[in-house]
């Protein structure tokens, strides 16, 4: 399907801003539509006038253009590579200048980058009954948030992690799924919040783990992100960024590379 003409684009936007509260401006414009462009086809609507009044006629389809404009593809360990770091590296790093450490996922979708964040932090306060931390897990889209909380996952989605993660942190629950035990879910702390907002969700923090968010944000919204992180960060505190995203050239400075495959940063004074 081709769209020839970009009649309604905008009243669209406008109402996606309003309805949703999803800024389309803050946004690369070709992932918006392209985004819609997969509404569209399956709706069987042809273009943006006729696909608004569908949404006004549909209120069902507006749970799902949220779901196709916040992408939240998420997996537990994702890049197992990333959080052996985070286990043997980073955590260590910062728990030799603190006994508590409090850590930011932004942007965590359904919770698997949070809960895998918590084991690994679970696992190092058992070993050591003297530190602890803190995770506040972060979302615009309420509706994955709502799981996050539940914190039920599937066995399927649970591959990735060994029978000992399994049975030290999660419960069978009776129609075989598995929840995130009390004391790992005691560990997190879930949030709303927009990223684009340019507020943090605290300050003070030892770590900011932002994975694979920023590639659908125009280049000056990342920039203004890895800024808030910057000052919501503690002096040599980390930023942990998707495999595939990079920092803007304007804010390159603000943040000295740990690792550069893994996409590693710390805060640079
Ligand atoms: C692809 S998922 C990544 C999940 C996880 N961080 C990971 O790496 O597996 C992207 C998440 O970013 C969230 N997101 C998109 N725009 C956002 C914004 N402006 N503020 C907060 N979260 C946002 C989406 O709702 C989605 O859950």
């Amino acid at each position: 399907m081709t769209i020839t003409k970009d009649d309604g684009f905008s009243a669209l936007k406008r109402f996606i801003e309003q309805t949703l509260k999803i800024q389309c401006s803050n946004y690369k414009e070709d992932y918006i539509k392209r985004r819609l462009l997969s509404r569209m086809r399956s709706t069987g609507t042809t273009n943006y006038e006729e696909y608004l009044k569908y949404l006004h006629n549909n209120a069902p389809e507006l749970e799902n253009l949220r779901n196709a404009l916040t992408i939240n593809v998420t997996e537990f360990f994702r890049d197992a590579d990333v959080y052996d770091m985070v286990k043997k590296e980073i955590l260590p790093a910062l728990f030799k200048g603190r006994k508590t450490i409090r850590i930011w996922c932004a942007g965590c979708s359904t919770g698997e980058e949070p809960y895998s964040m918590a084991m690994i932090l679970a696992d190092i306060m058992a070993a050591d009954k003297t530190v602890s931390g803190q995770i506040f897990a972060t979302d615009i889209d309420e509706v994955v948030l709502k799981k996050a909380k539940e914190g039920i996952y599937t066995e399927k989605s649970m591959a990735k992690l060994t029978d000992t993660q399994i049975h030290r942190h999660f419960t069978k629950l009776p129609d075989g799924t598995f929840q995130a035990k009390p004391q790992l879910q005691a560990l997190i702390r879930f949030r709303p919040h927009d990223l684009m907002s340019g507020q943090p969700i605290s300050r003070y923090l030892d770590m900011i783990s932002c994975r694979n968010v920023t590639i659908y944000f125009t280049e000056k919204q990342k920039d203004e992100l890895a800024r808030t992180f910057h000052n919501a960060l503690v002096p040599g505190g980390y930023y942990v960024m998707g495999k595939t995203e990079y920092l803007g050239r304007e804010v390159e400075g603000l943040f000295v590379p740990v690792n550069s495959i893994m996409k590693v940063y710390k805060r640079k004074e």
